[in-house]
């Protein structure tokens, strides 16, 4: 974990925007995911939760968009706790039915449709809106304790 002394050092919390649209920008994102979760020194079981779920995300702005999307990554610090969140953001069709999409199993183009409620289990903050013809916009946090 970083002490209070090595955080207050960065000048801004380490982050990234990235814009994913081609196959290899999900494993551009998980990989940037996994950095930026190890670089604030979250446990082994987070780091993979927080990539796993970036790549989900990233994957699903692949396969369910045209024009592709955005994924923010954010180091947060707050009240003794560390944590990074992720924000997949698009302008694509959207959802029709956010709650089914929620459930296991639910794919509308032949997938596992274990994407989004795998997120929401290995996060612990998980925010979905999304507007048909508008876009989707998920946020997701994990959280740990500093030690
Ligand atoms: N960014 C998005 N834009 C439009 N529809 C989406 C988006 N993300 C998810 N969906 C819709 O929600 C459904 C469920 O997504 P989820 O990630 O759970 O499963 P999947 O992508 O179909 O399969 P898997 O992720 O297991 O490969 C998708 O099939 C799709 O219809
Ligand atoms: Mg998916």
């Amino acid at each position: 974990m970083v002490s209070d002394a090595e955080y207050g050092m960065m000048n801004e919390p380490p982050g990234a925007v990235l814009a994913v649209k081609e196959e290899w920008h999900v494993a551009q994102a998980q990989r940037a995911a996994k950095m930026l979760a190890r670089s604030i020194g979250l446990s082994q079981v987070a780091v993979f939760s927080f990539a796993t779920s970036v790549s989900e995300l990233a994957n699903n702005l692949f396969f369910h968009t045209r024009g592709g999307g955005t994924i923010t990554l954010r180091a947060m610090r707050q009240n003794g706790s560390v944590g990074v969140e992720v924000v997949a953001e698009d302008d694509g069709p959207g959802i029709a039915n956010v709650d089914s999409a929620m459930q296991d199993g639910f794919t509308t183009n032949g997938g596992l449709g274990g994407g989004l409620p795998g997120v929401e289990r290995l996060m612990d903050e998980f925010e979905i809106a999304s507007q048909v013809d508008a876009g989707t916009r998920v946020v997701a946090r994990k959280w740990e304790q500093c030690r």
